[in-house]
């Protein structure tokens, strides 16, 4: 057995997103977002779910929060929801801004530092009916939202991310179809991302002016592609491929001002040098403090490469795309490893290498410390007739993911902290209620919540700032 012990001020923390807990869908003057619009529509998400009851967070908070208190969390990562605070993309809401100020006095009133993300993908419905993130109107939306949070709670919270995981809101979103608003478009798919960038980058330069002390950064989601075969060209150009468009296509213009050459070849003639204005890559390269890392899990990556490329009808007619831009004929294979309740490989050692490639080719050279903001694994959680969960499998997944981050920090990686995904069980997107995030069990019938032995472990390693394994 060994001690894995971290460094002083290790930051350890849980995250969650608005959408995904807070219920309260249309209370208080919140409106529709592209999520409410999204779950609406037959088909899109399993179940038939939805957010607008969730974890009923908006009505519990001082309770959850008690109960983060009670868990030992130093850190909370929260979203803000914009619908909530600016429906319909006219007034902002007092009632919306007041829920958030309150959280913030919750949170410092039991010692947790509040960690916020303006943007986890809960677009007010209102501006997509103008283009969403496709219209770069929205990016100056963004801003002048990012200013109103600044002035309900920037007197108390001093670490603000701008997006998390625009691969997400854009790619997954407008590219291929499986989240909201579900479009199925590669331009749409390249012109939202590139928005979301100079969203990213106008916000935080105008967070520095209003806060020039503040930690300011983003949260983006990677991937660590290997070839399948490590000797095959195309395996190797496979790899290539998905770290472009899935990593580099956002950390190149975040930290080096451009986009990465390989990617525009890859992707010439889809539109992307449409929406991209002069000044728009020195606007996205705004220094930032923090880069936020989202990991789950690695990709062994091969295909047979072709240029052919037609998003699928699905049998009800809706359309699903390929979030790979320019890269369709890249497939994934699964290897010899462990899953998760998803089917998500579980591959810490991928953990450590990210950190590492992060730290030396971007990070590093920039200052940024490099935070863990997600991780974590949806496992078929068995309830005993109290409601305790023993997610041996979760508390591994865990141990094993930090002791991959205590690897890298050995190696010389500035990481500074790890929030674990989730607090509490939530409303998992495209896959619904069914699959199960949170250290914290939650009945949804009762809105009851139990710690899993997942958050009494998760305790005990941020008491002792170690882990054994
Ligand atoms: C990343 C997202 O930020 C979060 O909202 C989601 O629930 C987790 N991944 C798990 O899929």
């Amino acid at each position: 057995m060994t001690t894995y012990q971290f460094p002083q001020g290790f930051l350890w923390g849980s995250a969650t997103a608005a959408y995904q807990i807070e219920g309260a869908a249309h209370e208080d003057g919140r409106r529709d977002s592209i999520w409410d619009v999204f779950c609406r529509e037959p088909g899109t998400v399993a179940g038939g779910d939805d957010g607008s009851v969730a974890c009923d967070h908006y009505h519990r908070m001082p309770t959850d929060v008690a109960m983060m208190a009670e868990l030992g969390l130093q850190s909370y990562r929260f979203s803000t929801s914009w619908s909530r605070v600016r429906p319909d993309d006219a007034e902002f809401n007092p009632k919306g801004l007041d829920f958030y100020s309150r959280l913030v006095d919750e949170l410092l009133g039991h010692g947790i530092t509040p960690w916020v993300t303006l943007y986890h993908w809960d677009l007010p419905a209102a501006l997509q009916a103008k283009g969403g993130w496709t219209n770069r109107d929205t990016a100056y939306r963004f801003v002048e939202y990012a200013e109103a949070m600044h002035g309900a709670i920037g007197d108390r919270v001093d670490v603000w991310t701008t997006l998390n995981e625009p691969w997400c809101s854009s790619f997954l979103s407008y590219a291929c179809g499986e989240h909201a608003p579900g479009h199925a478009d590669r331009t749409e798919g390249l012109h939202a991302g590139h928005h979301l960038l100079l969203a990213h980058g106008l916000a935080t330069a105008r967070l520095r002016e209003l806060a020039p002390s503040a930690t300011l950064g983003i949260t983006l989601n990677h991937t660590v592609p290997d070839p399948v075969d490590p000797s095959s060209e195309t395996d190797q150009e496979a790899a290539r491929r998905i770290d472009g468009i899935f990593n580099r296509f956002f950390l190149d213009p975040i930290f080096r001002g451009s986009y990465p050459e390989d990617v525009l070849r890859d992707i010439a003639g889809l539109g992307l040098d449409e929406v991209v204005k002069p000044g728009d890559l020195e606007l996205i390269a705004a220094p930032i403090d923090v880069l936020g890392v989202n990991y789950y899990h690695g990709s062994a990556v091969t295909g047979t490469p072709s240029s052919d490329y037609a998003p699928a009808v699905l049998p009800d007619g809706r359309v699903r795309g390929n979030p790979n831009i320019g890269s369709e004929w890249v497939t994934f294979q699964p290897r010899d490893l462990p899953v998760t309740d998803q089917g998500w490989e579980i591959q810490p050692e991928g953990l450590t290498r990210l950190l590492v490639r992060l730290h030396e080719e971007y990070t590093g050279p920039a200052g940024v410390a490099l935070y863990v903001t997600e991780n974590g694994a949806a496992m078929p959680d068995l309830v005993d007739e109290n409601g305790f969960v023993d997610d041996q499998d979760r508390v591994s997944f865990v141990r094993d993911h930090l002791i991959a981050v205590h690897d890298a920090i050995e190696k010389g990686v500035d990481v500074r902290g790890y929030f674990v995904w989730s607090l509490m069980d939530n409303f998992e997107w495209a896959w619904g209620y069914d699959k199960r995030f949170g250290i914290v069990r939650v009945d949804y019938a009762t809105q009851k919540r139990t710690p899993k032995a997942s958050a009494l472990f998760f305790r005990d390693a941020a008491r002792d700032n170690a882990v054994e394994g």
